[in-house]
């Protein structure tokens, strides 16, 4: 499964993205490996803090159905801002412990900008449950 068709992905869960409050919409793709794309976007609510953001939502539904962190290889996180808008801290964070650190980041918009990074280098110093 290339990094492609997951950018792709991500791309694609631009449509599936409820944000009538900001009209922002958010897109996000899991590549496991096992080959299977899970996807994920920014779902709100009229309580505005209650919005889970695409990362989160693509994260969760991963779990959800039974997946864990070392069947993850990669997520794409797409926008259509310039530059890509990046995850948010509460991403980084739900990531950080989700997802190994080693593992791909891919953020991207929809004009193919993007860029490339590392779960531990988005969030350096994270608290994790080693704190506790
Ligand atoms: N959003 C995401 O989905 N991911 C992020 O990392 C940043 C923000 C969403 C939340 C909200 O629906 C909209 O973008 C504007 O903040």
């Amino acid at each position: 499964m290339s990094k492609e068709k997951l950018t792709e992905n991500a791309i694609k869960a631009l449509e599936n993205s409820y944000s009538p409050y900001s009209k922002f919409k958010v897109g996000a793709a899991i590549l496991m490996n096992d080959g299977t794309i899970i996807r994920g976007a920014n779902i709100e609510n009229a309580s505005y803090g209650l919005t889970n953001c695409a990362e989160r939502s693509a994260l969760f539904s991963a779990y959800s159905q039974g997946y864990k962190k070392d069947d993850i290889i990669a997520m794409a996180i797409a926008s259509t801002s310039t530059p890509p808008a990046s995850p948010c801290g509460a991403c980084r964070q739900v990531i950080s412990e989700l997802m190994n650190e080693d593992a791909d980041i891919i953020v991207l918009n929809d004009k193919n900008d993007k860029y490339e990074t590392k779960v531990k280098e988005l969030l350096p110093f994270a608290f994790s449950k080693e704190n506790l």
